[in-house]
């Protein structure tokens, strides 16, 4: 499984990987598994050049901390995708976990597979994935639009059942988000979910994040602390798989509006606050307008997915129940939603999905 190479194991450090300053939690039978694996591959860490080994045909995907390029394998002639993480931002303990954690997790059908290559050139550490030919789900979302309610529903459930296979084993990935799952086919017949790079084990204790993101759930966007501050109020917060949870909801509303449900869960942002108010007074508040295109039965679904109090939150195999129903209201002639869905105020009122020029 692993190149065999002289290679020394390297102390523990801060994961520079990472924007979370963060510290281990309680050992998982996963996780002890996992560290493992990592020390074992310290020890047969390959050192090569790249282009001693494959032909780069060219970079086929970009992400905050790497890149991912379609190679050959010079030999073989094997096509794959290279994920190369410069040394100058990425720490050895970073590669390896998110390494052997994907390694670990790529039997599931719908994540990414490995070829069991991992190597180190001067300026690079780097393993082979399996070469997944679509896009990434992203690059299918309409801004404003999203996608089919048919394509979406697909993809919902081959991503719930890859999170309840990374959660029984004791790990949260931590980044979910339409960018991260990739595409074998342009209708999402098969998905897969990919980027393991920020997985931790459950328990893993965050003291503060840097700067959030739409998918990141409250809980997780109180540990930004305050300006001037090094720390923030809130307590350390324990990694838990009601993270993915959160994040799963609100990219499934990503990828069903081309819109974001907000820009971050705090009491700064007007559309997370008017969300909170109706979690908390359902019988007596309004549901949110950019929220009035979906049927009672996904609203159900969202109020489980993102349960603000995260204990209350469901595992995200819940949407496997609603599959069956309809999410989005048909629209009436007009364009307008019918019976109760109010008139979408979304373009006006929400943020477009990330502002890439290519969706705009
Ligand atoms: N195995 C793969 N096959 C094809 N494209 C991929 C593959 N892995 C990643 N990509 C593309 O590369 C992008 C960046 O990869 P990712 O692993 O998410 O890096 P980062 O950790 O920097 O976010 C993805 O969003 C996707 O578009
Ligand atoms: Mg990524």
């Amino acid at each position: 499984m692993f190149s065999l190479c002289l290679g020394g194991f390297f102390p523990q450090s801060k994961d520079m990987h990472d924007v979370a300053m963060i510290e281990l939690g309680p050992v998982e039978d996963g996780g002890s598994y996992i560290e493992e694996l990592m020390e074992l591959t310290a020890q047969s860490l390959s050192r090569l050049e790249i282009q001693e080994h494959f032909n780069v045909i060219k970079e086929i995907g970009r992400g905050k901390y790497g890149r991912v390029l379609l190679v050959t394998h010079r030999c073989r002639g094997t096509p794959m995708a290279l994920k190369v993480l410069p040394k100058a931002s990425t720490k050895l303990k970073g590669f390896l976990r998110e390494y052997c954690i994907s390694l670990r997790l790529s039997c599931h059908p719908c994540i990414v597979g490995l070829f069991g290559i991992a190597f180190q050139s001067d300026e690079h550490y780097g393993f082979a994935q399996e070469l997944v030919v679509g896009r990434d789900l992203f690059a299918i979302i309409k801004p404003r639009v999203g996608i089919s309610e048919r394509v979406v529903k697909r993809c919902a459930v081959q991503i719930a059942s890859a999170l309840e296979f990374i959660h029984r084993l004791g790990l949260v990935h931590r980044d979910i988000k339409p960018e991260n799952v990739l595409l074998l086919d342009t209708q999402c017949r098969h998905v897969k979910l990919a980027d393991f790079g920020l997985t931790q084990k459950c328990g893993t204790l965050i003291r503060f994040i840097s700067s959030t993101l739409p998918y990141m759930a409250p809980e997780l966007c109180a540990m930004v602390p305050d300006a001037g501050q090094e720390t923030p109020k809130a307590p350390p917060l324990s990694i838990q798989p009601s993270l993915d949870t959160w994040a799963f909801g609100v990219l499934l509303f990503c990828i069903l509006t081309g819109f974001f449900p907000w820009e971050y869960c705090t009491s700064t942002d007007c559309f997370y606050e008017e969300f909170a108010e109706w979690r908390q007074n359902p019988e007596t508040t309004e549901v949110p307008s950019q929220w009035m295109r979906f049927t009672p039965a996904c609203m159900e679904m969202f109020a489980k997915l993102l349960a603000l109090e995260p204990n209350d939150r469901s595992t995200a195999d819940v949407v496997k129940g609603y599959v069956g129903k309809d999410w989005v209201r048909p629209k009436c002639p007009n364009g307008l939603m019918g019976e109760n869905g109010g008139v979408s105020s979304m373009t006006t009122m929400s943020s477009p999905c990330r502002s890439s020029p290519v969706l705009q």
